[in-house]
This record gives structure tokens, C-alpha cells and sequence, in this order.
């Protein structure tokens, strides 16, 4: 049987994301968008399609505005609705992006109840929560992508600073997706020599800077709308680790029962991902100065939390 994959979201998350799991042949690919946008899902899955003679791949795409096409998915990425423009913080969205994810949830677990749901819509933290309540899936079948892209902005920017290829690089980023997002300095390493060996203490904290404001940059520069190929690329690193049963260990956010001394919240913490999802939250010391980043990141997803309309 070939595995199931839904992108909720044909938007630019979505067909990026679309394109990258196409060329891993992980399964066939459903994507699905609101009526109201026609057929233009249909458009973009069969404009995918056609890059598979070229690229050289043989995965199924297909389009749709019916939950039913969607049925019993393996996996379903929600990158379902509004980007950012300029002048927005991720925070700003939380209205309208809450009753958008609430559908699309409700109705992902009603059509494809075991699926594990990989949540890329902003704000990240919180809208993972609105679908993991909204699902009633399993805690470690409802997993928001974050730490993968910030920890690839910061990999980026180190490679950058010193010339270095990316593949020697390893970055991780804990924490809310937000500008309060914690770059744990300490764990990022060339070759496995720590970054502090490497380059002069303000460069790091430039380089910290410019991660945490990172998904910024670039809205500032699109000022249309915000990044997509890396986060498109990030969710589908996720759904090949899932789907492949890698037991990759990345950054993700997560719930959080007790671990990092927080509760009931979705936060950025170290996990292994396989078929069931999040298999394992790991658990790092952390120093009283990285506690206390991390627990402000924590307010600020708390905050976030408490303007969430009701449902
Ligand atoms: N169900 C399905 N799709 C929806 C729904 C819904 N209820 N509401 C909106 N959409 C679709 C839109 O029609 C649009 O095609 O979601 C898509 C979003 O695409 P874009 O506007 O291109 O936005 P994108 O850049 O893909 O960002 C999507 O991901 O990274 C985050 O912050 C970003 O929250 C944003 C999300």
C-alpha cells in the first residue's frame, strides 16, 4: 500500500512543501484548499505532476476542495491560512488563523482519523494547540514545525560567517516559534568544533539575532507574504521521518506535560520522530541563563494562548 499524504493549504507553504515530498516518492499527495479558490489546487497538483518526467519521479498528485479526497491520509500537513506581511508579528494572526485550523482539524480527524498532523500555520505554538484540541488526536500525533527551519536559518548563517558547507554545520533552536525563540548557542557546532571556538562572541550574537528575527528578514524583503521553501522543506523533512520511521531526532514543537518544568502548552523541545510521531521528548540540563529564555519564549506562547478566541 502506498502511504497517504494531505497538505491542507495549496498556498505557497503547501505547493513548496507538495514539491519537495514529490521528489522523495514518500507516497501519493492530496492537496486540498477552501472552494472558494476553485480549482486552483488541481492546478498546482497537476502542474506538479508534470515535473515528475523532468525531475524523474513517480508520485501521485492530485487536487481538490473535498475533505473526502482526503480520506484516511497517513500524514496530513496543515499550512492552511494567512501569512504575514510586513509590520505583522506571527502573534497577529492568532484570530483569524484559530478558526481556519479548527476547521481544518475537525475535519481532518474526521475523515482521517489516525493520521499524524504536521501543523506549519502561524502562530506556530498555539495553532498546534488549536489542533491537537480540536483533532482530540494523541498528543504525539499532532506536531508543529518550527525548530527545523530556525535551526536551518541558524546552520545558514553560520556556514555563511565562516565559509563553511552547511553539511558541517549543526544548530539546534528551542522554544516558541516567535522572535523570543531560544538558539541554544551551546549546542552549535562545526564538525563537531562548538561555534564559540570559531568566531568572536559578538559575532554569535549577531548571528543568534538574525535567526531569532529570521522568518522577519524575509517578510520584510517579499513583503507579499512569508518564507516558504524552507518551511515547506522543513514540513517535509518531517512527513519522510515519520513515514520512513527514522527516528530522527530534530527540534519540533510539542506538548509538554511536565518536561522543561512546563504544561499543557506546545513548545520547541528535542524529539524522536517515527511512525508514531513524537516517540520521545529529550530532555537536555539546561543553564539558569537558557531557563530563562526559555521560559520567557513560554510567556510569550501563554500570551498568545490567552487571546485565542473561543470555540
Ligand atoms: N482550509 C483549507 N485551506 C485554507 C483554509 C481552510 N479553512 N483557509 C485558508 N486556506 C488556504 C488559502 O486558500 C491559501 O491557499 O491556505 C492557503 C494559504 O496559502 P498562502 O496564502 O500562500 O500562505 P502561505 O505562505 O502558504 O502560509 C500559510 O504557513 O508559514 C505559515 O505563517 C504562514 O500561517 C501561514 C501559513
Amino acid at each position: 500500500m502506498r502511504n497517504k499524504i494531505t497538505i491542507v493549504g495549496a498556498g505557497m507553504v503547501g505547493s513548496s512543501c507538495a514539491a519537495w515530498l514529490a521528489e522523495r516518492e514518500l507516497g501519493d499527495i492530496v492537496l486540498v484548499d477552501i472552494p472558494e479558490t476553485g480549482d486552483m489546487p488541481k492546478g498546482k497538483a497537476l502542474d506538479l505532476l508534470q515535473t515528475g518526467p523532468v525531475v524523474g519521479y513517480d508520485t501521485r498528485i492530485t487536487g481538490t476542495n473535498s475533505y473526502a479526497d482526503t480520506a484516511n491520509s497517513d500524514v496530513v500537513v496543515v499550512t492552511a491560512g494567512v501569512p504575514r506581511k510586513p509590520g505583522m508579528t506571527r502573534e497577529d494572526l492568532v484570530g483569524i488563523n484559530t478558526r481556519v485550523v479548527r476547521s481544518v482539524a475537525s475535519q481532518i480527524a474526521a475523515t482521517s482519523p489516525n493520521a499524524i498532523i504536521v501543523l506549519v500555520t502561524n502562530p506556530l505554538d498555539t495553532m498546534t494547540y488549536v489542533a491537537f484540541k480540536a483533532s482530540g488526536f494523541p498528543k504525539n500525533r499532532v506536531i508543529g514545525q518550527a525548530g527545523i527551519l530556525d535551526g536551518a536559518r541558524m546552520r545558514t548563517f553560520v556556514a555563511l560567517e565562516l565559509g563553511v558547507s552547511i553539511e558541517n554545520v549543526q544548530a539546534f533552536v528551542l522554544g516558541g516559534h516567535g522572535d523570543e525563540m531560544v538558539p541554544l548557542v551551546r549546542f552549535c557546532n562545526v564538525a563537531g568544533i562548538p561555534i564559540s571556538e570559531l568566531m568572536p562572541a559578538d559575532r554569535v550574537a549577531a548571528i543568534v539575532d538574525r535567526t531569532r528575527k529570521g522568518g522577519g528578514e524575509i517578510v520584510n524583503l517579499l513583503k507579499t507574504g512569508s518564507a516558504y521553501y524552507a518551511p515547506g522543506a522543513a514540513a517535509a523533512e518531517m512527513v519522510e521521518a515519520i513515514l520512513k520511521d527514522k527516528k530522527l531526532v530534530r527540534p519540533c514543537s510539542a506538548y509538554l506535560d511536565g518536561e522543561y518544568g512546563l504544561k499543557d502548552i506546545y513548545f520547541g523541545v528535542p524529539v524522536v520522530l517515527g511512525r508514531d510521531g513524537v516517540e520521545k521528548i529529550i530532555e537536555v540540563a539546561l543553564t539558569d541563563d537558557e531557563k530563562t529564555m526559555l521560559q520567557k519564549s513560554a510567556d510569550l506562547i501563554r500570551s498568545t494562548m490567552s487571546v485565542v478566541p473561543p470555540a
